[in-house]
């Protein structure tokens, strides 16, 4: 009888999901394995059977270059495993047999959990209950342990970028700030990345508690120079000196981050009298085709992770280091988020070619 393995896509989606799921449906034809895809993440494995689509080179075809994810996600539900970036809680147990049965009835020899850190904090807890699992690392934030890149990062990047592009030559035609919001609750890769590759000159990050008078500053030295636009780049969970991160309640009691950038465009008219702009990215950054490095880091990902089920390497997830696609217990990714360093090379750059952090 033929292996078969499964595969699913959990949390919020970004561009490389569907290069991920062609290249694991490739891989296993490749090893004469079946592949079954569950939908809307791991809430899939609930329906007595599954909720699922079965999975061939040829109803796979085309789609690397789709944005998305053709077996759909979710990140609510019943296997919600992680608040924020802390607060661990357990997947219930009626909820993890229910999805044993399906595993069971279906046959299946191994699970491909396509997620970010929450998702792999529910991969961990799925293979310490016995199931079969392996993860692949996905987030348009970049900030999960233990890889040095997560796949959909990219194209957050490109997508800031080209706004960035086309925001300079508004503010400059009008003499403008521009403050563009961008994602990135806890960790500021976008906003450095997508910042520095978009000339931006004002980066605010997380990681970097800015203050406004700083910020107004950067923005008078430039206009002294004869520079009458500048342009802000800052992230959504960016907070100033001594303020906490911007929250706000949504229908479902969650808290979502958003709204930083009208108070940054606020302080530096109010300080510095130019005329400011706002402009949130929002879902942009996740939406669209995934960018040529996202389409071959989420196919060799996906390629890695059938590898490991082939070789029982279950409870490992598939990691990018020194440039090459390896693996690591599932337990390094999820213990801590992984942060841009104040003291990095990327920021000391930034900071060389005349970025301001506003510190
Ligand atoms: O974690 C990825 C992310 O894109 C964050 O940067 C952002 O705050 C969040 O997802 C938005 O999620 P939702 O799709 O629930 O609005």
């Amino acid at each position: 009888m033929k292996k078969r393995i499964g595969v699913l896509t959990t949390g919020g989606d970004c561009p490389g999901l569907n290069a991920v799921i062609r290249g694991v449906v490739r891989a296993a034809e490749n090893l004469n394995f079946e592949v079954i895809g569950f939908k809307d993440g791991f809430e899939g494995l609930l329906p007595v059977g599954g909720d699922t689509m079965e999975l061939n080179s040829t109803n796979t075809a085309g789609i690397m270059a789709l944005g998305g994810t053709i077996l759909g996600t979710t990140n609510k539900g019943n296997f919600i495993s992680k608040v924020g970036a802390g607060d661990v809680t357990q997947v219930k147990p009626e909820v993890l047999a229910r999805a044993r049965q399906t595993v069971n009835d279906l046959e299946m020899q191994g699970l491909v959990v396509i997620g970010g850190d929450g998702s792999m904090t529910t991969a961990q807890q799925l293979f310490e209950a016995g199931f079969p699992v392996v993860g692949v690392p996905k987030s348009i934030d970049n900030d999960l342990e233990a890889t040095a890149r997560t796949f959909g990062f990219d194209s957050a990047v490109a997508c800031v970028a080209d706004a960035l592009d086309r925001l300079h030559t508004t503010a400059k035609s009008h003499r403008r700030v521009l403050v563009v919001e961008v994602m990135g609750r806890h960790a500021g890769w976008i906003a450095l990345h997508g910042g520095f590759a978009g000339g931006a000159d004002i980066i605010l990050i997380p990681e970097i508690p800015f203050r406004y008078e700083k910020v107004a500053e950067a923005v008078i030295a430039r206009e002294k120079e004869g520079c009458h636009s500048t342009m802000v780049v800052v992230a959504e969970g960016a907070k100033a000196v001594g303020t906490e991160k911007l929250m706000r309640a949504t229908e479902h009691g969650e808290f979502k981050m958003g709204g930083i950038a009208e108070i940054v465009a606020c302080e530096i008219a109010a300080r510095t009298g130019k005329e400011t702009r706002t402009c949130v990215l929002g879902h942009l950054q996740r939406g669209g085709a995934p960018t040529t490095l996202d389409r071959i880091l989420g196919t060799r990902f996906g390629i890695k992770a059938v590898e490991l089920i082939a070789e029982g390497k279950f409870g490992h997830m598939v990691s990018y280091q020194n440039y090459c696609v390896k693996d690591v217990p599932i337990t390094e990714a999820v213990h801590r988020l992984r942060l841009v360093s104040p003291d990095s090379e990327m920021v000391h750059s930034g900071r060389a070619v005349g970025i301001s952090f506003g510190d």
